[in-house]
């Protein structure tokens, strides 16, 4: 099956002829639509279609094995269907940290509750940001949605602006910016230089179709931005420390390796990463926790992340991931800790 499919793609990458026909082309074809694709030549195309249907047989076969209980998470097409896994790795490059961490001493906390989420249970009303795939900007999104999250708790905005992951990107960046680059450069940029407030997206707009950096714009002269005082590094798998600061109010930032088909087309549920991807991470995403608490279906405990995919991407933007100790999720971990 699959040495058929080559041979033809290999064709039809050569001779420039559409391969397959009948519902494939059509499936493909409404893909296209509702996902706004454009290829730039027809061999890209072909490719494109080619990773397509299998890809969205891969979700088909994974589908099935959750209908029958044996996955606790559903899969769907989605932005990333038309590529390879392989692709999707290259695309979030393993992010290696250019700034040494001048992270602060904790804030002082109560102890975790049993369940607990820092949207749902302030009622905050926060947009889900979509980086795009040309610019791994994970690192800026994240901090940009967990500065936004801990200003409307600790100033009972339950509607707060989106902040500006662009201007992360852009001025803390450092080069690395759409590459390898991690949270700690844009908490450092936040906290250590006087002039840095984070602005509104409204102030500085988001661009997720740029490839690289942009030039760093000085906002508007009548933007209001948020001023961080300082933040803190959780240590590697101390899943404790995350749950009693995502607890008491704190957003926590944690690194994750994204590579695997479940996570690439994550639809819903409790997702449980494979044990081979865990230990061979080469990319990077960057999620902030904002809740965890215990799934029926399942009987999976889990943590409740915003991603930076768009809200059409898993729940509405977020996954579950299993909260189990065999499985920490405290990696690279850190948190803005107080306003200035
Ligand atoms: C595709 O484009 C339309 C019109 O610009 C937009 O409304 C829609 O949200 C887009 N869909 C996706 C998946 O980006
Ligand atoms: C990615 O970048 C290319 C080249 O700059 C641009 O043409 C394309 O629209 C971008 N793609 C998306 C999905 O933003
Ligand atoms: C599915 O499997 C889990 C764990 O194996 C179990 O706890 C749960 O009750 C099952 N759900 C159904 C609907 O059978």
């Amino acid at each position: 099956m699959s040495k058929l499919l080559l041979c033809c793609l290999l064709l039809a990458a050569s001779t420039g002829w559409a391969f397959n026909h009948g519902q494939d082309l059509t499936d493909f074809h409404s893909y296209m639509d509702n996902f706004n694709k454009t290829y730039a030549s027809t061999s890209a195309s072909n490719f494109a279609n080619y990773y397509f249907i299998y890809n969205r047989n891969q979700v088909a076969q994974h589908n099935a094995q959750a209908d029958r209980n044996r996955s606790s998470f559903r899969e769907a097409v989605n932005q990333f269907s038309d590529i390879r896994l392989i692709q999707f790795a290259a695309l979030l490059p393993k992010a290696v940290s250019t700034v040494a961490a001048a992270a602060s001493d904790p804030p002082t906390t109560q102890m975790a509750a049993t369940a607990y989420d820092i949207i749902k249970d302030f009622g905050l009303t926060v947009a889900v940001e979509d980086q795009g795939v040309n610019c791994s900007s994970s690192w800026a999104y994240a901090t940009a949605k967990a500065v936004e999250i801990l200003n409307a708790v600790q100033t009972v905005n339950p509607t707060p602006a989106s902040l500006s992951a662009q201007q992360l990107i852009d001025c803390a960046g450092m080069g690395t910016g759409c590459s390898t680059q991690s949270p700690l450069a844009a908490l450092n940029y936040l906290t250590q230089m006087a002039e840095s407030y984070l602005y509104p997206e409204v102030d500085y707009v988001n661009d997720n179709s740029l490839k690289t950096p942009g030039m760093c714009q000085p906002p508007s002269s009548v933007a209001v931005g948020v001023k961080l005082a300082s933040y803190v590094s959780v240590a590697d798998n101390d899943d404790d420390a995350i749950m009693r600061y995502v607890s008491n109010g704190f957003p926590v930032i944690v690194e994750y390796n994204p590579a695997t088909f479940g996570f690439m087309q994550y639809s819903s549920g409790v997702y449980v990463q494979e044990t081979r991807a865990l230990t061979n991470a080469k990319s990077s995403q960057f999620l902030v926790i904002v809740g965890y608490d215990h799934d029926v279906d399942s009987n999976l405990d889990y943590w409740r992340c915003l991603n930076s995919f768009g809200e059409t991407w898993g729940e509405d933007g977020y996954i579950r991931i299993v909260r189990r100790s065999n499985q920490p999720i405290a990696k690279n971990a850190v948190f803005p800790s107080a306003l200035a």
